[in-house]
């Protein structure tokens, strides 16, 4: 879909948080039956980060927010736009207002996107809409969830794969040519929402029928790997082909390819299908393990820290999860 552009979007700075809690492989297999060998065999993962004591979603995607403003020439308070990609919200209602109030972003609308894995993609192109058509100038977007909370500890099968964290980017309003989201591609197929969820449910215990009947609490994740496995790599191929000859972009032109970082064989089925050499695949799997909307953005600001992504170099970002949904950024990074 086409709309009138007349600005160009310009990442300035990123950022990043995780929660100081490291939870190894080890400590898992103490919890559920499973062994480190198994975990980092199937899915890369060695330890994650679990959000603990009084800490807040918004603490961490806070921390995130400063670090990434503290690479800009901007205060809180000229931030326009805040989105928060999350799917583990302090409130039902959103929590992008708590991380507003927290910042101190006092001029900027702020709102939530319920997204999951792919949350910081969506949330990034609705950023871009706002600053292409040149409603704000200063957006933030954050990718922040804590699905340590909705996780079932005695499910082998999804315990072992998620962490904590927060991830920010600041977009600002520039020229044409100066635009660095070139392109982007979404697609969502709602048939297969089961198949990675948090179902609401009535509450079946609950002594008063009138309640009982409308009453309930979510429940945790439930999810079946092997599809969602099967969904990744082949649709996030397609997603990725599709955005690059919208732009008449050959795979050798991308610098990088940094996917959600869901399990190491994903990322490396998806760089093989599209021949993608392995040392262009960014990955911080090991270290953090899927932090849903968090996992892009975390690992961008890595590489971006680490020197790793260098002036001018051409990143493809990938998000897929529930929804199901799947989506593609083409990003072009400039100091
Ligand atoms: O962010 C959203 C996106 N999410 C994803 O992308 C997740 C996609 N799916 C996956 O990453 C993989 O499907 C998993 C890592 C979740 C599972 O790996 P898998 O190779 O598909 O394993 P499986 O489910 O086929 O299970 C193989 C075996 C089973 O045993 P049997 O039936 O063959 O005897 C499982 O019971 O491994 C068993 N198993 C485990 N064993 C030790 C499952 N989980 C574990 C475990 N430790 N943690």
């Amino acid at each position: 879909m086409k709309s009138s552009i007349t600005q160009g979007v310009k990442l300035l700075a990123t950022g990043s948080a995780v929660p100081n809690l490291c939870i190894s492989n080890q400590v898992i297999s103490n919890i559920v039956n499973t062994s480190d060998e198994w975990i980092f065999s199937r899915t890369g993962i060695k330890e994650r980060r679990i959000l603990s004591n009084n800490n807040s979603l918004i603490d961490i995607a806070s921390i995130a927010s400063l670090k990434a403003l503290e690479k800009t020439n901007l205060n809180a308070i000229d931030i326009d736009l805040i989105i928060l990609a999350t799917s583990t919200p302090n409130d039902l209602f959103g929590s992008a207002s708590q991380l507003q109030a927290k910042l101190g972003a006092n001029n900027a609308v702020a709102f939530d996107i319920t997204a999951a894995c792919s949350g910081f993609i969506i949330a990034m192109v609705t950023a871009a809409q706002f600053i292409q058509n040149g409603n704000y100038s200063n957006v933030l977007v954050v990718g922040a969830d804590v699905l340590s909370k909705w996780t079932d500890w005695s499910d082998r099968r999804t315990c072992i794969l998620f962490g904590d964290g927060a991830g920010a980017a600041i977009l600002q309003s520039s020229s044409l040519i100066s635009n660095n989201i070139l392109g982007f591609h979404l697609n969502t197929n709602g048939q297969k929402f089961n198949q990675l969820n948090i179902h609401y449910e009535l509450d079946k215990h609950q002594e008063n029928v009138f309640m009982s009947s409308m009453q309930g609490k979510f429940n945790v994740i439930t999810m079946n790997g092997k599809e969602v496995y099967k969904f990744a790599v082949s649709k996030v191929p397609q997603s990725i082909q599709h955005c690059l000859d919208s732009l008449n972009l050959s795979v050798d032109q991308i610098d990088w390819l940094l996917l959600h970082q869901a399990n190491a064989r994903i990322l490396n089925a998806v760089a093989s299908r599209l021949m993608i050499p392995k040392k262009k695949v960014i990955s911080n799997l090991e270290k953090y393990g899927n932090t849903s909307a968090a996992s892009i953005p975390l690992a961008l600001d890595e590489a971006i820290q680490d020197y790793k992504i260098n002036h001018g170099d051409l990143i493809v970002l990938s998000g897929f999860g529930a929804g199901l949904t799947w989506g593609t950024i083409i990003l072009k990074w400039q100091v």
